[in-house]
């Protein structure tokens, strides 16, 4: 039986993506490399630091582990700051609805994100008040595909994998939960999210009464 969700962050509550490609192509243009959205598609679920590796294998380029580092945190600056500007105003369509539905019906709810961020944008939004756990980008240390995130949620609300699903947007999040025994609703394209046991265009679909009509024998 399902008894509680994980979700994801950037992308499914809010999509941050946009912000995420800004600071990296202000990062690309300064450096000379070659940044576009097909690349930053690929950062969408992965680390930071996994992120400028994948743009500079992408590039041809490399550099030293310090200078990645410093890079990064760069990419961050910029990012952290556009983030002052997101209000509660800026949830996906349909997330808001989706979560307060859940809160009503009593389940479980974690938050299960690469970011380290994810704090300060939950503030943003005001939406500390719909998860019973958090879990970011310091909860654990190896970052999607490896299930491990979901399992710091799942294990936090004291619930088996299978009794929960999680909710993605990046094709490495699918991974991740399909890796650690979860139930999974992927949000986007197929050619991304495909592989999801469910998969919604975009939040504004995923219904609670779309989730418990796919999943019946789950829901008592
Ligand atoms: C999310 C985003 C990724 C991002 C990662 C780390 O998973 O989808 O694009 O790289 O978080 O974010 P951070 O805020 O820690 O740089
Ligand atoms: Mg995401």
């Amino acid at each position: 039986m399902i008894k509680g969700f994980i979700f994801d962050l950037d992308g499914v509550i809010t999509d941050t993506a946009e912000l995420h490609y800004k600071a990296w192509k202000n990062l690309a243009d300064e450096m000379g490399w070659d940044f576009d959205y097909e690349i930053n598609d690929k950062l969408r679920g992965i680390s930071r630091m996994d992120s400028i590796k994948v743009i500079l294998d992408h590039n041809q380029a490399s550099l030293n582990e310090e200078t990645l580092a410093e890079l990064a945190t760069k990419k961050n600056d910029i990012y952290v700051a556009s983030l002052d500007e997101m209000t509660s105003e800026d949830y996906l369509p349909g997330a808001k609805e989706l979560l307060t539905h859940l809160r009503t019906e009593g389940f479980n709810v974690a938050l299960g994100s690469a970011s380290k961020n994810a704090i300060k944008v939950l503030q943003q939004l005001n939406a500390n008040m719909y998860f019973d756990v958090i879990g970011d980008g310091n909860s654990v240390s190896k970052s999607k595909p490896e299930p491990d995130i979901f399992l710091y949620g799942s294990e936090k609300m004291k619930l088996q994998p299978d009794e929960c699903i999680v909710f993605e947007d990046a094709e490495s999040g699918i991974d991740a939960a399909k890796a650690g025994g979860f139930y999974s609703v992927g949000i986007g394209p197929k050619e991304r999210v495909g592989h999801a046991d469910l998969r919604f265009d975009s939040m504004a679909e995923a219904t609670l009464f779309e989730i418990k009509s796919h999943f019946k024998e789950l829901f008592s």
